[in-house]
């Protein structure tokens, strides 16, 4: 999908889950936003004298994201290409990582190595992911179809993800603050 597809269709439907994770950033925070994608939350997160770090493996995305932040001028926000994995950053060089529809995505062998990652980095870590399992309703109808349009190895690790209980096999019932959100489909929590 394209950068500009996505923030047509894919972040209005990310919205108050976005908003979400904004409430568990206080002001001033250093943030890092991992899997920035094209940018939607990070833009949202800079303001209130935030500095915020947007991270993502695709060039392409964090040109658009970039861009966007310079069209707007927004200060105090910035994006870098990387990989969540293995970010650069020394340890404890952000107030709070988030990372909001990244996880899923990954493949499960590296996961926890990324959660490892935004621990490492940053003191909290707010995650936002698909809640497994799936509600049977029409928001997790559409969860599935997004998902299974995307194709390849995002529908891969998301059936992997699903059928391997979500969050519970990656935060080992460690997090805080944990809610629903957007009709069931997703879940927030706090480490
Ligand atoms: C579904 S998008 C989520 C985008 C955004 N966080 C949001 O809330 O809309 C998942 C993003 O993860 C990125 N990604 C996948 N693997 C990655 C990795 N190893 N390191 C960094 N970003 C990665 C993809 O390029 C994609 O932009």
């Amino acid at each position: 999908m394209s950068p500009l597809a996505y923030t047509a269709l894919i972040d209005p439907l990310l919205k108050g889950a976005h908003r979400a994770v904004v409430e568990h950033v206080p002001v001033r925070a250093r943030v890092l936003d991992a899997c920035c994608g094209p940018g939607a939350l990070s833009r949202r997160l800079a303001g209130d004298g935030r500095e915020v770090l947007g991270v993502d493996l695709d060039t392409s995305l964090i040109a658009f994201a970039r861009e966007r932040a310079r069209r707007r001028s927004i200060q105090g926000l910035s994006y870098e290409e990387g990989d969540v994995t293995a970010l650069k950053q020394a340890d404890g060089s952000f107030d709070v990582c988030v990372i909001t529809m990244g996880l899923h995505a990954l493949p499960r062998a590296v996961r926890r190595a990324a959660i490892a990652e935004l621990r490492r980095v940053g003191r909290r870590v707010v995650i936002v992911d698909y809640a497994v399992p799936l509600p049977r309703n029409p928001a997790g109808g559409l969860a599935r179809a997004i998902e299974w349009r995307a194709g390849g190895e995002h529908f891969a690790g998301f059936r992997d993800y699903v059928r391997r209980g979500g969050l519970d096999d990656l935060v080992d019932g460690d997090g805080s603050g944990r809610q629903r959100l957007a009709l069931g489909v997703l879940e927030l929590v706090v480490l």
